[in-house]
């Protein structure tokens, strides 16, 4: 080896190690100390196995599922086998462990020379979070387990829906929701966004239902079996079927929208921009790279605004507002299409790298689409949002981006820090490197590290390697670790302001005051868009208790109780909850029965709680609660038990 290779060698040691405070990537590297004590201690950082699984996928890697289901909506169970392919990464293991939750395991089979047969086996004791382990002796040279099981009809990933609870009322319907630990109530799996698989399924449903599932839909076998692939590796929480009377509407060649029949075209409509959408995160971000981008419009209970399922994003039907002013959601969960869907988090400890970039991605398109204007307005919005999630934190740590080892539930994962302080940090990072060099360096990020499972100090060292080594005086390591591994909002955050939103709360200052009668607010309130009414009546906390009175006179100048707009309607029921403006009730009531969105209704009960409403929170959801999603019961009764 020359001398310039030695000197070249050393140097890049250095520069490691210079680095070494902002990027504590390798288990090899020294911890290093840091200069607070209100960050995460350098040595927790390094843990990278994902808590949530009993998989032993440092061992054996399941690579490939195959499954063959019937969907049985009389005993609301799916019914049938999966064909595992899997891989040891250490030839010596001879167990196969797997995630299971409230599944029935009826035969374990390996495949060897002989054909198929019988394994060796056990269930764990179901943790109530975690589920049962499921260990297969796998011996030295099997490649395929088969395992014939069924679902249980309490399964928490999977909504069964009796004719009367759809929009048509003539068919039953069926839904799923895996993310974030919930595949294991669907198939025996290796349940961590660690590990990627690639999928295909046989499918039967009962004669005239449609059954989707996010993978290509290869149509009917000669026997009447539906087909589908998933041919890119995907992490479980990204399997999904949804089987009803869904009809179909073509957007463009490549984007369409599946709902039932009284939504569709309504569906079509309000979606008619997401071609532009895709084209914008393209040309931003690379290519698209999954094939199709269907939307489906589940019915009202499915508990999120969207669910990023590769190739058919799941949307709740709230979004159809009729003006496209929630098209955002439809930004979101395409923009998954590259953070997360192709850049996966590795564990749920590092969620932002899935929400906060995609809530970052989801802006950016925004912009692109509509306008600085609109963006910003958004981002307000947002901050809102984040500064209250931020000071109703149960402990601090949940407000670090890398968040601590020890979540009671992954779900504890999803609050507006991931998703909002970890969109920040990256406006953070676009403003001290310029947007000339931070566009470029995410679209590599994302193209270098397609199809992989990623850690937040992946991103780090990635961070440091592509942007900060060249410019290392556009951020100190000390400021990159507040946002990261320190709590709370950094002083170093971007501050958005919109004129429009000034003028607003202007304007509902000076009414509020007495110093103007409201015709000028009513006058300006005629431009408004759903952005500028979010914001007013948020802004209402602003200036102290307002009273009933005041309640009463909004109301009956802007008619906000029972509008269609779930987005307003919740804004308001919220603040009718706070001021104690009875009228709105039963209003509220009939929203709660109708729409089963955890975003709204966990805080509109939550609020009803607060305000000394405990028992109409308990009667409403005594009555609502059969029409609830599994996962959206179990929260909505921790909230009322707390
Ligand atoms: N992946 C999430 C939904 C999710 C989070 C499901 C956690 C299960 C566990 C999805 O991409 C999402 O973030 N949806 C948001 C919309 C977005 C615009 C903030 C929602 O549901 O409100
Ligand atoms: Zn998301």
């Amino acid at each position: 080896m020359s001398n310039t290779r030695l000197v070249t060698l050393s140097l890049v040691t250095a520069a490691g190690f210079a680095l070494a405070a902002c990027s504590p990537n390798t288990s090899t590297a020294e911890p290093t100390e840091v200069a607070t004590t209100e960050t995460v201690a350098p040595a927790e950082r390094f843990f990278t196995a994902d808590k949530f699984t009993y998989a032993n996928y440092q061992e054996v890697v399941v690579k490939h599922a195959a499954l063959d289901l019937d969907v049985n909506f009389d005993r609301k169970v799916l019914d049938g086998a999966v064909t595992l392919r899997f891989e040891r990464l250490k030839p010596e293991a001879q167990t196969l462990t797997l995630d299971t939750k409230d599944l029935l395991i009826k035969a374990v089979a390996l495949e060897t020379e002989g054909g198929w047969m019988p394994a060796d086996y056990t269930l764990a004791d179901a943790d109530s979070v975690l589920g049962s382990a499921l260990n297969i002796s796998i011996g030295t040279e099997a490649e395929h387990v088969r395992i014939i099981y069924e679902t249980s009809p309490t399964a928490e990933g999977l909504q069964w829906l009796t004719p009367a609870q759809t929009a048509g009322k003539k068919k039953p319907y069926l839904f799923s929701q895996a993310q974030a630990i919930n595949a294991r109530t669907m198939l025996p799996v290796q349940d961590t966004p660690a590990v990627r698989l690639t999928y295909e399924a046989s499918l039967r449903v009962p004669d005239g239902l449609l059954p989707l599932m996010s993978a290509s839909q290869d149509g009917q076998d000669a026997d009447g079996n539906w087909t589908f692939s998933m041919p890119q590796p995907i992490p479980s929480y990204l399997i999904a079927i949804a089987v009803g009377d869904i009809k179909f509407k073509a957007i463009n060649d490549t984007i369409g929208v599946y709902a039932e029949d009284y939504i569709l075209d309504a569906s079509a409509e309000e979606f008619a921009e997401t071609p532009m959408m895709e084209v914008a995160n393209t040309e931003l971000y690379g290519p698209y790279r999954w094939g199709r981008y269907d939307l489906i419009v589940l019915p009202p209970s499915f508990p999120f605004g969207g669910m990023e399922n590769p190739r058919l994003s799941f949307m709740t039907p709230t979004l159809i507002a009729g003006d496209k002013s929630l098209t955002n959601v439809v930004a979101h969960e395409l923009a998954h299409s590259w953070s997360g869907n192709l850049v996966t988090n590795a564990s749920w400890r590092d969620a932002w790298l899935n929400e906060g970039f995609t809530s970052y991605v989801e802006n950016r398109v925004m912009e692109e689409l509509y306008g600085e204007r609109r963006a910003v307005m958004e981002q307000v919005l947002d901050m809102e949002g984040l500064k209250r999630a931020i000071s109703e934190a149960k402990r601090p740590e949940l407000t670090h981006l890398k968040l601590p080892d020890d979540m009671a539930h992954p779900d504890d994962a999803f609050t507006l820090v991931s998703y909002l302080k970890g969109a920040n940090f990256l406006f953070f990072l676009e403003d001290r490197f310029g947007r000339e060099a931070f566009d470029p360096f995410l679209k590599a990020w994302f193209n270098d590290n397609a199809f992989q499972s990623v850690t937040t100090e992946d991103f780090i060292a990635y961070l440091h390697e592509n942007l900060h080594k060249d410019n290392p005086d556009a951020l100190t390591c000390a400021e990159l670790d507040a946002w990261v591994y320190g709590p709370g909002l950094p002083s170093t955050a971007r501050t958005p302001q919109s004129d429009a939103f000034d003028e607003v709360t202007g304007l509902l200052g000076t009414w509020l005051a007495g110093d103007s009668n409201g015709d000028e607010m009513l006058a300006a309130s005629k431009e408004w868009s759903t952005h500028e009414w979010l914001h007013m009546l948020n802004s209402l906390d602003d200036f102290g208790d307002v009273g009933v009175e005041t309640l009463d006179v909004l109301d009956e100048t802007y008619a906000f109780t029972g509008t269609a707009n779930a987005e307003t309607a919740f804004a308001w029921y919220m603040q009718a909850i706070e001021g104690g403006y009875e009228p709105a009730y039963p209003a509220l009531e009939e929203f709660l029965m109708t729409v089963g969105r955890g975003k709204f209704i966990y805080r509109l009960y939550g609020a009803l709680k607060e305000n000394g409403q405990a028992e109409m929170a308990n009667r409403i959801f005594a009555e609502a609660k059969a029409g609830y999603h599994p996962i959206a019961q179990r929260r909505i009764s921790d909230i009322l038990a707390e």
